[in-house]
């Protein structure tokens, strides 16, 4: 099954998937931020003030949750605010909507807590467009453009595509029939980088459609869990592995370092990752992202696992023997020892230090700040 592994040592296929993989997501990222029509121009510029003066970091404008209230359909609607510790319905109309920015704790929108918006000191003309761009921000979201279409094409291509091309009855035929590992595996980076472009591609474009509104406790799961994820990335992808592509060899050397406590320690950092993120999200179209990404990790060590354990191989059986999916099974189940010393302490620094900068990063990239 992995016959064309001899052809090309496995440094050299790595070397030849990176620069791959790399200039499909620029392509990709350059296709997808190319402004699609004149309409939808039109509509950023409207709209820039908003994003000029950072309200959308707090507001969004499609109707998702964020820290303040959605600017969808805010311009002339009727809501309830708590004015004086009351609760009020107001029009938010122009008039009202200048009071709200230039005195922002004066109403406290319904379900939203004083002192958090700040206060702007913005000139007359800074204010005028500031309101224009609350108008226009549109009532249906961003129009009829919004298509679950990409999105559902980035899910099938990204999970499915992984799953379909490393699987024995594609991958053998098609390493054939392309001449060799490497070619297979530069086709197999611009799948999963075509399937990566789509996903967030499609995941701008699709509409937001709230499933249930997540309790603020929710939002401590990623912050407790996503570290230790980004230290499983780190462990999994610096420790030399047999379930890599091509890499099979390995096994005979038997497990080290995170390999003792699971045999798919970078799977489970996707894994925790995705999975810790649905609750504090709670629409559908991050829902979807986030299981699809779940599901890969999952599928992907009971493929890699089953690929790995078709043909028979004996060093590959003991490695199986010797460790587990679940962390820590093998350990507790006497088959296994924890050696702390082969963790490496600077996987930990380097996990912990990719977290703490996506932490920072997380409001800029996502516009939501991820602090509970
Ligand atoms: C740091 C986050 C943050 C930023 C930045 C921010 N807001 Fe807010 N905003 C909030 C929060 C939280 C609320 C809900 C509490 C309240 O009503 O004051 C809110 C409420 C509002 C309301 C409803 C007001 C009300 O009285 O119910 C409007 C309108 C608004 N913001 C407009 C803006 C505009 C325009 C900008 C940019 C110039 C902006 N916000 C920037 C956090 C923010």
């Amino acid at each position: 099954m992995d016959e064309g592994a001899r052809v090309l040592h496995p440094r050299m296929r790595m070397r030849m998937r990176s620069p791959a993989l790399w200039l499909a997501l620029v392509v990709l990222s350059i296709i997808s931020s190319w402004p699609s029509d004149l309409e939808a121009q039109t509509l950023e510029q409207a709209l820039a003030p908003l994003r000029d003066h950072g309200c959308v970091g707090c507001h969004s404008l499609d109707g998702a949750q964020s820290q303040g209230p959605t600017f969808r359909g805010l311009y002339g609607s009727t809501r309830a605010v708590h004015r004086d510790g009351e609760r009020v319905a107001v029009e938010f109309d122009e008039a009202f909507l200048r009071r709200s920015v230039e005195e922002p704790d004066a109403e406290i929108a319904d379900g939203f807590e004083p002192g958090f918006m700040p206060r702007f000191e913005l000139s007359d003309t800074e204010l005028d467009a500031v309101i224009a761009a609350l108008a226009s921000v549109p009532v249906d979201g961003p129009g009829d453009t919004r298509t679950w279409i990409p999105l559902a094409l980035g899910l099938v291509i990204f999970v499915l595509g992984h799953l379909a091309l490393s699987s024995a009855p594609m991958r053998g035929p098609l390493v054939a029939s392309l001449g060799g590992e490497g070619r297979f595996s530069v086709l197999y980076s611009i799948v999963a980088a075509i399937g990566l472009g789509l996903l967030v591609w499609g995941y701008g474009l699709a509409p937001y459609v709230p499933l249930y509104d997540p309790p603020p406790w929710t939002r401590w799961v990623p912050n407790l869990i996503v570290p230790l994820a980004y230290v499983l990335l780190v462990m999994g992808f610096t420790t030399p592995s047999p379930t890599t592509a091509g890499m099979a060899d390995r096994a005979s050397a038997g497990p080290r370092g995170v390999q003792r406590i699971t045999r798919h320690p970078a799977l489970w950092g996707f894994a925790l990752w995705a999975l810790s993120h649905l609750g504090p999200n709670g629409d559908l179209r991050s829902s979807l992202v986030f299981l699809g990404i779940a599901f890969l990790a999952f599928a992907g060590m009971v493929h890699i696992d089953m690929r790995r354990g078709a043909a028979p191989n004996e060093a590959w059986t003991r490695y199986e023997r010797e460790t587990s999916i679940m962390p820590f099974v093998a350990i507790l189940g006497g088959r296994q020892k924890l050696v702390l010393s082969e963790l490496g302490w600077w996987r930990i620094a380097l996990g912990l230090l990719a977290w703490a900068a996506m932490l920072h990063l997380h409001r800029f990239v996502f516009g939501v700040s991820p602090l509970p």
